[in-house]
């Protein structure tokens, strides 16, 4: 069974996901209104991954033993000066939520709480390819710059994103 401390702290990254969720669809609405629909499908995307990533939590909390309790999810922001404006916030947030996760682990680690330490570390790799990626996007809008038929170009690239795996999918596949 979880103790007071995980459960709480698991329900908070809860959270933080379902925040994360919220804010890359908030992004997909900016990229909408900017007439970059690819920029925006990439956004809902990531809005569907970041669910799955709080379903995962979710389902793990209960297979404890613990308690789901949801809070009330902060208001995002809504509009960015330009594309790399928006993914350079992407690539930022993403390196937050990988210090909430690194912060997760140490808990775990110290309360001696094994198998939330196990369950974490697919969060610490997922981590890893979610900065890459938003990485490569700013790296890349960068080059860009202020040339519009590349942006374009650019938008198609990013347009043609899977979509995100169903969470009993994401489970087996690790996606
Ligand atoms: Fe759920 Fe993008 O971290």
């Amino acid at each position: 069974m979880l103790k007071p401390k995980m459960q709480e702290a698991l329900n908070r990254q809860i959270n933080a996901e379902l925040f994360s969720s919220y804010l890359y669809l908030s992004m997909a609405a900016y990229f909408e209104s900017a007439g970059l629909g690819g920029m925006a499908g990439w956004m809902q995307v990531q809005a569907a991954e970041e669910q799955n990533h709080a379903m995962r939590l979710f389902a793990f909390v209960n297979e404890r033993d613990g308690r789901v309790l949801l809070d009330a999810i902060d208001k995002p922001k809504a509009e960015w000066s330009a594309p790399l404006e928006a993914f350079q916030e992407a690539y930022q947030h993403e390196q937050k939520v990988t210090s909430l996760i690194n912060d997760l682990v140490d808990l775990a680690a110290g309360e001696k709480d094994h198998a939330t330490v196990s369950f974490l570390q697919w969060f610490v790799n997922e981590q890893v390819e979610e900065e890459a990626t938003a990485k490569a996007i700013c790296d890349k809008l960068k080059l860009v710059g202020d040339n519009g038929p590349a942006l374009l170009m650019m938008d198609a690239e990013l347009g043609r994103r899977p979509a995100a795996a169903p969470l009993s999918t994401a489970t087996a596949e690790g996606g």
